[in-house]
């Protein structure tokens, strides 16, 4: 998808972090955005700071882990914009914590908006984009933990080889409408993944660790959602599958691959 221009980006997680860079790229490249959050309050600046920005843009507070509430917020996108061409299936929560202290809430609650999440998207939005035949792009968010098995961080990492294995198989399915797939698989970004609890429904109970200081002192130091968003929008132009912007973490795949490989030498 060459040119963004005048085409309609559908963010999810876009009134922060990495969803509230993309809305902003995108943005940049001259299309209008519909920013989709289950926060009243950001979605609602992040809308206002866009619109003073210039950009055509709406915000519809939505939960991605609700089939209705995705099917709803597809409407009202379609309903302002006429169509949708790009969707970032980008919202995401890590609550932390060794597999076995986890509950069956916190796996309810990370699965439904990291996995679930973009499930929804791609059902309620992707025969949107194949109707109008003017093709598209599906950018889904997995992470690093997607490739590589993060310790203490077992329910996001289930959920993000998920999000990689769907990308996989869906950039084969929509190849044939001119539709493509990216899946980004960054490592630590400065943005407020380390505070998902604050939306996390209360009849699903609280995360392990709130806040997550661990992962608080690493996001502190990371890289700029805005170096993330603008290496998105080069690989949404040129048609990269895998984007990954933090190279540091090659060895780490190459290591795991390996051990794959080698695995299949034995008797
Ligand atoms: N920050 C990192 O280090 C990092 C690294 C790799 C991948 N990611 C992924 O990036 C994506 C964006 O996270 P971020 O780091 O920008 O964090 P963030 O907390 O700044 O942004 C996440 C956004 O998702 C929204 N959200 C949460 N639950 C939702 C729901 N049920 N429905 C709709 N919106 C919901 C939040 O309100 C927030 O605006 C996530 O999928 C995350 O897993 C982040």
């Amino acid at each position: 998808m060459e040119d963004l221009s005048g085409k309609v980006a559908f963010v999810t997680g876009g009134a922060s972090g990495i969803g509230l860079a993309l809305a902003e790229g995108f943005a940049g490249e001259g299309a209008k955005v519909v920013l989709a959050d289950i926060e009243a309050g950001a979605l609602k600046k992040a809308e206002d700071d866009l619109l003073a920005s210039g950009a055509d843009v709406i915000g519809v507070q939505c939960d991605v882990a609700d089939h209705g509430s995705m099917a709803a917020a597809a409407d009202r996108a379609i309903e302002a914009f006429g169509k949708v061409h790009v969707l970032c299936n980008n919202a995401g929560v890590a609550p932390a914590g060794p597999i076995d202290e986890t509950s069956p809430d916190d796996w309810k609650w990370c699965v439904g908006v990291n996995l679930m999440g973009v499930v929804h998207g791609i059902q309620v939005l992707v025969p949107r984009i194949k109707e109008h035949g003017e093709g598209g792009h599906v950018v889904n968010t997995a992470s690093v933990a997607g490739l590589l098995a993060l310790p203490t961080l077992g329910i996001y990492t289930a959920t993000k080889y998920a999000v990689v294995g769907i990308s996989e198989t869906l950039r084969g399915e929509l190849a044939p409408a001119g539709i493509g797939v990216s899946v980004i698989c960054p490592s630590f970004v400065k943005t407020r993944l380390h505070e998902g609890h604050r939306n996390r429904p209360p009849e699903l109970g609280s995360s392990p660790e709130e806040p997550n200081e661990f992962m608080a002192q690493m996001l502190a130091t990371a890289t700029e959602p805005r170096v993330i968003a603008e290496r998105v929008i080069r690989g949404v132009k040129r048609g990269d599958f895998y984007i990954l912007p933090h190279p540091d973490m090659k060895v780490g795949v190459e290591a795991r691959a390996n051990e794959i490989l080698a695995a299949f030498d034995l008797e």
